[in-house]
C-alpha cells in the first residue's frame, strides 16, 4: 500500500461512522432524560422530610416573642403572644393577598390595598371586602427550642402553642 492510499473504510473496525455516533447521542439523550424523570418523579412519590412539602420555616425561639403581636420579616406571618400562649396568624389578606399591617394604636390588622380591617384576638373581618378573617396557622415548638410555622397548614384559634 502507498501511502496515498487509504484503507477503505469498512476494513477499519474501530472507525465509528458517522450515523452510529449520532445514534449513540440520541440513546445517550434518553438515557439522561430517562433518569433525570426518574429521580424528579421519585422525590414525589418518596418526599424526604418535610421540606418538599411543606412550606415551614422557623421563626427564634418563644423567648423572642413577648405579648403582643410581632410580625416576623419576610414571612408574612405574625406571631401573636397572650396569657394562654403563643399563637401564629397569616399577614397574607383574604381578599386578593396583600400583605396586612398591625396596627397597634388601634389594636387590629389593616390591608393598606383595599382597606380590609381584622380583628386583633379573632382575625375575623370587621371591614372592608375580605371574604373572610385571617387564617391561624400551624405553630410547633420543635426539639431543639426553635418555633417552627408552617402557612400551609391551617389550625383553629383554639390551638394555642404553650411557651
Ligand atoms: S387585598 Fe386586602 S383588602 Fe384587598
Amino acid at each position: 500500500m502507498s501511502a496515498e492510499q487509504k484503507p477503505e473504510r469498512k476494513d477499519c473496525p474501530k472507525e465509528i461512522k458517522r450515523r452510529d455516533f449520532l445514534a449513540g447521542l440520541g440513546f445517550g439523550g434518553l438515557g439522561i432524560l430517562a433518569a433525570q424523570s426518574t429521580v424528579i418523579g421519585g422525590a414525589y412519590i418518596y418526599p424526604r422530610g418535610k421540606a418538599l412539602t411543606s412550606g415551614a420555616f422557623q421563626v427564634g425561639t418563644p423567648d423572642q416573642y413577648p405579648e403582643g403581636v410581632t410580625y416576623v420579616d419576610g414571612k408574612r406571618v405574625f406571631i401573636v403572644r397572650d396569657a394562654e400562649g403563643l399563637r401564629a396568624v397569616s399577614a397574607v389578606c383574604t381578599h386578593l393577598g396583600c400583605t396586612v399591617n398591625w396596627v397597634a394604636d388601634k389594636g387590629q390588622y389593616e390591608c393598606p390595598c383595599h382597606g380590609s380591617v381584622f380583628d386583633a384576638k379573632t382575625g375575623d373581618v370587621s371591614g372592608g371586602p375580605a371574604p373572610r378573617g385571617l387564617d391561624f396557622v400551624s405553630l410547633a415548638l420543635l426539639e431543639d427550642g426553635s418555633l417552627q410555622v408552617d402557612p400551609t397548614v391551617p389550625v383553629t384559634r383554639s390551638q394555642v402553642l404553650k411557651a
